[in-house]
């Protein structure tokens, strides 16, 4: 099943992921350009508020344009939405690259944010509603293999640009990211719409054309096509029978659980410190005892490639291991990781305070093979990441609501992540300052909270249908009870009973 159109269709939806990866991370380099901070505010470097403004305001932008982009996808379509967040990116890095002025690059960056924002939020969505349910998490997982290319790409066109003395070291980097944008653009248009959403628009003969092409090589009478074919119209029906589709209906019954885990996982996602690595590399391999110069190369450039590798055990395992299991292990990896670091550099790390630049800072230089240690760990780590939480974060949420209510939950969740993301690349400089090794153990102790948190109460979602998502969150809110039960059924095919008793409960609540 899953012949080689769904993967090209989702494969190709994920460029999104590739622009939302290479503008969050263009950005690190460019800022530390001279002829950047000349251009923008005629000086040599830019102050840390300048900074900060460049990189917060494109993370506003995309908590907006996540929200956004809720009522376009259920109004004009998954697919007319890609297009429309595509369309406001490249507005946004046009602005960027064109910029004549700071006013003119932070209005680049809110803009591009709100599209990158919708991206993040409609890619999963599309790909998850495209995706036969055995090989869901494999296709949405393109999508984070994609922001990690992206991340990749980013980090060495910039570092390859750097040395031009003129405006083009950066307007490069800024504007090469309008040529995937395009790809993207004229693509889309070619690309089917949902199914789910044809459905859900009464378009039902689309809908089955879509399917069998998608699934059977165009056979509209495949065994599959059929039941999916059959299971989607059931469920809208279903979903019109009990009227979910407010945003109050949210936080109704089983949705509400959904809702609060969709949030947890993004949050979590966060909140595993990935991006304390990703933003502050620099200064977290300087502390570490590698010299200022090649810190940034070693740190940004090794881990990048890493990152993306390393995402890849993922697009192939994910849905063998189950979302819960790889949740769990990646968690416990990367506490492991941090709590070892933290540690090391507790123990022979010399803390000292700089009065110019008024922060404590940790000196490793005196004991190589601790030093090396601590590297070595922050690169274990970011794999722990890269095949777990990365892609997990956004498979989970994309595959959990109900249909006539995804877009608005998917929105809300993905907001919650690049409120946690703004959140992180604020405290992060500050815990650093202040606490340093205390932020590796800060993060080491969250990801074991994550890892119990997940083994309490996530329901697994591997190889159930987007249709079959009521009765797995129907079951008792301790999720490991349930484990067993799930763990050796075959997909059952829609039970309207099943289905009624779940949607009854929602109305009761
Ligand atoms: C996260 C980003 C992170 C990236 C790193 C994504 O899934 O949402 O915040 O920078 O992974 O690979």
């Amino acid at each position: 099943m899953g012949n080689w159109r769904v993967y090209v269709v989702c494969l190709y939806a994920a460029i999104g992921g590739f622009c939302f990866g290479y503008d969050t991370g263009v950005v690190s380099g460019v800022l530390t350009m001279k002829p950047f901070a000349q251009t923008m505010r005629g000086k040599e470097e830019l102050n840390a508020l300048e900074k900060g403004t460049i990189t917060g305001l494109l993370l506003a932008g995309c908590f907006v344009g996540s929200l956004l982009a809720a009522p376009s996808a259920e109004m004009l379509s998954r697919k007319r939405t890609i297009l429309l967040g595509c369309l406001v990116f490249i507005l946004g890095a046009a602005l960027q690259c064109g910029a004549n002025g700071y006013a003119m690059m932070v209005t680049g960056r809110a803009v591009a944010g709100l599209g990158i924002g919708a991206l993040s939020m409609i890619v999963p969505l599309y790909q998850s509603e495209l995706a036969p349910k055995n090989i869901r998490g494999r296709l949405i997982s393109l999508q984070q293999l994609m922001i990690t290319a992206g991340l990749m790409v980013a980090f060495w066109v910039g570092a390859g640009t750097e040395r031009i003395a003129s405006d083009l070291s950066w307007r490069l980097p800024l504007g090469i990211q309008i040529i995937p944008a395009v790809i993207l653009c004229l693509g889309v248009l070619f690309l089917p719409f949902s199914p789910r959403w044809l459905v859900s628009k009464g378009r039902h003969e689309e809908a089955l054309d879509v399917l069998a092409k998608l699934h059977a090589h165009g056979n509209k009478e495949d065994a599959y096509v059929v039941s999916e074919y059959n299971d989607i119209c059931q469920q809208v029906e279903l979903e019109r029978s009990v009227a979910v589709t407010s945003y109050l209906d949210l936080f109704k019954g089983t949705v509400r659980r959904r809702l609060v885990l969709g949030i947890l996982v993004q949050v979590f996602q966060q909140f595993t410190g990935i991006n304390s690595i990703m933003y502050y590399a620099p200064t977290i391999f300087k502390q570490a005892g590698i010299p200022e110069n090649s810190a940034t190369l070693i740190a940004s450039g090794v881990q990048g490639v890493l990152n993306m590798l390393a995402t890849i055990p993922a697009v192939l395992y994910l849905d063998r291991l189950g979302r819960r299991l790889t949740m769990i292990t990646g968690a416990l990896w990367m506490a492991v990781a941090m709590l070892l670091c933290g540690i090391v550099m507790a123990a022979t790390g010399h803390v000292s305070y700089n009065s110019d630049s008024g922060a404590n800072e940790i000196d490793m230089s005196g004991n190589k093979s601790a030093s090396y240690f601590s590297i070595v760990m922050i690169y274990f780590f970011v794999a722990g990441f890269a095949y777990s939480w990365g892609p997990v974060g956004w498979v989970y949420p994309a595959e959990i609501y109900p249909l006539n209510i995804r877009a608005k939950g998917t929105s809300i969740t993905t907001a919650a992540n690049w409120l946690m993301n703004f959140v992180i690349s604020e405290i992060v400089p500050i815990m650093l300052s202040t606490i340093t090794w205390g932020t590796y153990i800060f993060f080491g102790c969250c990801c074991f909270v994550m890892a119990a948190c997940v083994f309490l109460f996530f329901p697994e979602t591997k190889g159930k249908s987007l249709e079959e998502m009521d009765a797995v969150f129907g079951g008792s809110v301790l999720a490991f009870r349930d484990i067993k039960k799930h763990a050796n059924s075959t997909m059952p095919t829609l039970d309207a009973s099943v289905e009624k008793q779940s949607f009854g409960d929602e109305e009761k609540h």
